[in-house]
């Protein structure tokens, strides 16, 4: 079980150093579920620091939330996964929603940023998901067959890939995907997936609206190793609360 918190565009020094302390204070409550938190780029290097200075070192991961496919150049405003690897991060999401949509990312772009993931010895969070008119229309299988294909990276295994189901209408949104319509997403992302990956080994985390309240009936499921955080993993309360949950 890993519970991915991603902050997005949000927090700032302050945020950071007392989010570490919170979690600290409550580690307990996650029991053995694994913890890796993404704030925005500029944040991650503090956050290394907070979380080590919390005495989470080892136990809270730090990751960022997009990098580029080179490992250096003129790519202004970038970040490569190389500098993150430095900077001591464990992860990197690639292909988030947000990014797809807000960016133009398609699924060879993302493929090859988590190429340059596992080049610079990372794990990537592959992140795919249908939209509501996907769904609605019944397309969703179909939808996610193309991403996994088409995001996954060369080389990809499952100690090196997590794929993060995230629908982008239940993202932000309060939605949530029923319980068998999660269970059967991550069935089938198992099965594609395993064409190329270790199925049975491979973390398959559940993203959009998770919080305390549903944390425990979603990561209960078969089939569901974790979940990726978006606005529940702002508050060390909520996180440690799904955290919990899921332990
Ligand atoms: P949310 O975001 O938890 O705020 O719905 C999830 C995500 O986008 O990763």
């Amino acid at each position: 079980m890993l519970i991915a918190g991603n902050w997005k565009m949000n927090g700032d020094l302050k945020a950071v150093r007392t989010f570490a302390d919170q979690v600290a204070a409550g580690i307990d409550r996650a029991g053995a579920v694994g913890l890796l938190i993404c704030p925005p780029g500029l944040l991650a290097q503090p956050m290394l620091g907070a979380v080590a200075k919390a005495g989470l070192e080892g136990r809270m991961g730090v990751g960022i939330q997009d990098c580029h496919a080179s490992a250096s150049g003129a790519h202004t405003g970038d970040t490569a996964a190389e500098m993150a690897a430095d900077a001591g991060c464990s992860h990197i999401i690639v292909g988030h929603s947000e990014r797809r949509a807000d960016h133009g990312e398609d699924d060879a772009t993302v493929k090859a940023k988590a190429e340059a993931v596992l080049r610079a010895g990372l794990v990537a969070i592959v992140c795919i998901g249908e939209t509501e008119a996907e769904r609605r229309g019944g397309t969703t299988n179909a939808v996610l067959s193309r991403q996994i294909r088409g995001s996954l990276p060369d080389g990809a295994t499952s100690a090196n890939c997590i794929i993060a189901y995230e629908p982008v209408w239940a993202i932000g949104t309060g939605l949530t995907p029923s319980l068998d319509d999660i269970r059967d997403a991550h069935a089938h992302i198992r099965e594609i997936a395993g064409e190329r990956v270790d199925a049975a080994s491979l973390q398959i985390l559940y993203g959009g609206s998770v919080k305390p309240g549903n944390a425990g009936e979603i990561m209960g499921l078969e089939g569901v190793d974790g979940g990726l955080v978006g606005g529940a993993s702002l508050k060390a309360e909520d996180f440690l609360g799904i955290a919990e949950a899921a332990a």
